[in-house]
């Protein structure tokens, strides 16, 4: 998978998926089944490390996850998320944040969050032959700035989101995930972008779909965002599993001869 495929699906209609992904397993799982777009994202600081949110996570937290995520794929393309305070400062803050994602990862592309103010920073990256993937809307790395995680684009604010996202494709992102936007901003947004757009909270008119991977299987537990469907009850097996495990123990039921060693 390339970019160019990614293109080449919006060009013919086609709707695809994001996953998010952070290890070897669950990367292969989602490879297997035909996920063109893996995303090693700053949510990792959530789901895997247990953060509060994405503001704490650094490059030499998701350079392993990527690395990991790499090791599982033949076939999706992997985009290594660029977290807070690796790309804000300048272009060559990013441009030495996205060489790491791809030299060390081994990523195929980066993802940053933010609009007009990030474009120097596409630039030189996508002028280093790195693609990047953008992100418009609820950018949760500035939690701080939006004061909690709320719906964003609404009223005039979507004139300057719409505004974010021709500058970010002029600046030459080959996609722009929009988080948490209304549908019918983000149908605009779409209609009106050669290239593709990747929703999350952003309804059904976008060319692609995302959602962090633990969402989307039931292993995050309490009050999950509108937009997460759930497909499975993972966090349900696993309680199960770990439940009847610890209980064949205590009984004597595990490990049987079948289990030991002669
Ligand atoms: O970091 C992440 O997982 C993301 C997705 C939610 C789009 O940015």
């Amino acid at each position: 998978m390339t970019v160019h495929d990614i293109q080449q699906a919006k060009q013919q209609g086609e709707r695809f998926v994001m996953l998010t992904a952070y290890d070897t397993l669950v990367a292969g799982i989602f490879d297997r089944v035909g996920v063109p777009l893996l995303l090693v994202g700053d949510t990792s600081g959530e789901v895997v490390f247990g953060y509060p949110n994405t503001v704490p996570v650094t490059m030499d937290h998701l350079v392993p996850l990527v690395q990991a995520v790499v090791r599982g794929t033949s076939h999706a393309l992997v985009v290594g998320d660029l977290p807070f305070g690796a790309y804000q400062e300048s272009a060559e803050a990013a441009l030495a944040a996205g060489v790491r994602h791809l030299k060390e990862g081994g990523a195929q592309a980066v993802k940053l969050e933010g609009g007009r103010p990030v474009v120097p920073q596409v630039e030189a990256m996508v002028a280093a032959g790195i693609p990047v993937m953008g992100h418009l809307g609820l950018t949760p790395q500035s939690v701080n700035a939006l004061g909690g995680y709320r719906v964003q684009g609404r009223g005039p604010a979507g004139e300057e989101l719409f505004a974010d996202a021709q500058a970010l494709q002029a600046a030459g992102c080959f996609a722009i995930v929009l988080e948490a936007i209304p549908a019918e901003l983000a149908r605009r947004v779409t209609e009106a972008l050669e290239v593709p757009t990747i929703g999350i909270g952003a309804g059904p008119h976008c060319d692609a779909q995302v959602l962090v991977w633990q969402d989307m299987a039931g292993l995050t537990s309490g009050r999950l965002p509108r937009y997460v469907k759930r497909y499975a009850d993972l966090g349900g097996i696993l309680e199960m599993a770990a439940r009847t495990f610890a209980e064949e123990v205590r009984t004597g039921a595990f490990p049987t001869d079948q289990h030991s060693y002669h």
